[in-house]
């Protein structure tokens, strides 16, 4: 498989931009392979930018130094260069994806990877008629590197995009794109499979279809216990597989993607992004023609209660093996704060509310990426001082996280703190969300790793009484979990993946705020638990 990195031109929304594709496409192509599949991705770099591609979800057992996140497990591949990734798909089962990692990059960088079952095994539900992936995003009548470059420098909150977009065209509710509306054909009484993948780059998204009820049976490349459902809610990063049967008569019926905003302030875009189911029977085709499609009503943008009882109807088909017992016990806050402008800023170039910078950070520390080395190259050659492994693994518990902070959260410090894990130990992760600056979703996202979501709630998390909360028999898998807005979300994992994995926002605005952090999993004993060596054409800063 080839993947070309280039410039080309798209119109949308009326303008025609030099957009960066990948083999000219936007989204770029779809990767479908089976479980078990190796697959070898030449990455050829044709832009004028620097990139890397990240296999989002991709568990890349022993196989690292092919995640992507730039600086994190490689250096960048350099306009003019390759870099061929490897790496094997082991027991994930539906739908991931594929983006960029460098800079905003992947809001044009990106596209679905479908695992099929291996050859000769079936779904575990009655085989679709037809599998449509549907890619959720966003597009900007700008450059992203500009519009993430402008905002760094001026300290405020970067512009919003300016049209939501499904398998990349904003439907007919926005300028110039109704002739270029996606349409998703059907026929009566056929079950489809929908691929449904959260793409955007900093919205939370709900997603319905008119009139016909969604059965979602996966995500995040898992399999679930199927439920129905009208309404989805997805985090950036998240994948939904669903079943829709055409049981509808026979006519137009609206696709439709919304944002899921709940942060007090943040601005966001409320449009509908539009595509069309459309019923291929012959009754149809000459009314559909002309008959304007059904339009669902979408939950509004602060529907917290919708999208809570979305994420909290996800269960495991069956009795899964959650750790029971935890080596490692972890408390990260996830979120937003404020600093001052840096000594001799203009007032120009410092821009948030009072004079002061947005910054964001797990646990306090401000997560900056090195500019020299990857952190895998550092850890594997024991490279000095280019981190440290002193992530404070439970900050204060004393104070009202959801309520009005410590001034100390305000400054979070910056630095390239990671923390250790040993091979094998059982790790448990509350995600404790906070309001030092304003109150907002953060979809969790760790590489390397699928973790069980077992609890999620408002307010702080209390050790004392939470745990009866914790689901240790049927939790979803997952690679991304939404934190709760003003709240905190459980998680659990074993650490039998060796290598650096980040664990980031995947609000892209956050990211570059700084909320990420690294796990550095050392190796276990044999070579079944130890990372393989770097490929040859590994590129180096
Ligand atoms: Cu889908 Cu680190 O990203």
């Amino acid at each position: 498989m080839e993947l070309q990195v280039q410039a080309t031109p798209v119109k949308r929304l009326c303008k025609t931009h030099n957009t960066i594709t990948v083999n000219g496409m936007y989204p770029g192509p779809t990767l479908e392979v089976n479980n078990g599949d190796t697959l070898v991705v030449k990455v050829t770099n044709k832009a004028r930018y620097n990139v890397t591609i990240h296999w989002h979800g991709v568990r890349q057992m022993r196989t690292a130094w092919a995640d992507g996140p730039e600086f994190v497990t490689q250096c960048p591949i350099r306009p003019g260069s390759t870099y061929t990734y490897r790496f094997t798909i082991q027991g994930q089962e539906g739908t991931l994806w594929w983006h960029a990692h460098s800079s905003w990059l992947r809001a044009t960088v990106y596209g679905a990877l479908i695992i099929r079952p291996r050859p000769g095994d079936s779904y575990p539900f009655p085989k679709p008629k037809r599998e449509t992936p549907l890619l959720l995003g966003e597009w900007w009548d700008a450059n992203p590197i500009d519009v993430v470059r402008q905002a760094t420098r001026s300290g405020a909150a970067p512009n919003v995009s300016n049209a939501y977009t499904i398998n990349g065209q904003p439907g007919d509710l926005y300028n110039c794109s109704k002739k270029d509306i996606i349409i998703v054909p059907v026929n009566s009484g056929e079950t489809n499979l929908l691929r449904i993948i959260n793409s955007a780059l900093n919205q939370q998204l709900f997603f319905k279809i008119a009139n016909h009820k969604l059965t979602v049976v996966g995500a995040d490349a898992s399999y679930l216990k199927p439920f129905t459902t009208s309404v989805l809610m997805l985090g950036p990063g998240q994948t939904t597989d669903v079943l829709i049967t055409a049981d509808q008569p026979p006519a137009k019926y609206y696709i439709a993607a919304r944002a899921y905003a709940s942060a007090q302030g943040a601005p966001f875009d409320n449009t509908t992004t539009t595509a069309i189911l459309e019923y291929e029977t012959a009754p149809c085709l000459a009314k559909c023609t002309s008959t304007k499609p059904v339009m669902p009503s979408l939950p509004t943008f602060n529907d917290t209660a919708t999208a809570t009882a979305f994420t909290k109807s996800l269960r495991s088909p069956r009795k899964v093996d959650v750790p029971t017992e935890i080596d490692e016990n972890l408390f990260i806050t996830v979120g937003l704060g404020l600093k001052n402008c840096p000594r001799g800023a203009s007032r120009r170039n410092c821009q948030g509310p009072n004079g002061t910078r947005f910054t964001a950070s797990m646990n306090n520390v401000s997560f900056v990426l090195p500019s020299k080395f990857s952190l895998l190259q550092v850890h594997q050659q024991r490279i000095p001082g280019v981190f440290t492994s002193d992530l404070p693994p439970n900050p204060p518990r004393k104070f009202d996280y959801t309520g009005n902070v410590s001034r100390l959260l305000r400054q979070p410090a910056r630095g390239t703190r990671v923390y250790k894990l040993k091979y094998g130990s059982r790790v448990q992760i509350v995600l404790q969300g906070t309001s030092i600056f304003t109150a907002e979703n953060h979809p969790i996202h760790l590489h390397g790793y699928d973790f069980y979501i077992i609890a999620e709630g408002f307010g702080n998390f209390n050790p004392n009484k939470d745990t009866a909360k914790f689901n240790l028999i049927d939790p979803p898998l997952r690679n991304t979990a939404s934190v709760p807005v003003g709240g905190w979300t459980v998680i659990r994992f074993v650490a039998d993946n060796p290598g650096v994995w980040l664990m980031h926002c995947h609000l892209d605005v956050h990211i570059t705020w700084g909320l990420a952090t690294a796990f550095l999993v050392e190796n276990g004993v044999g070579e079944l638990q130890t990372l393989e060596p770097p490929p040859a054409d590994l590129p180096l800063c």
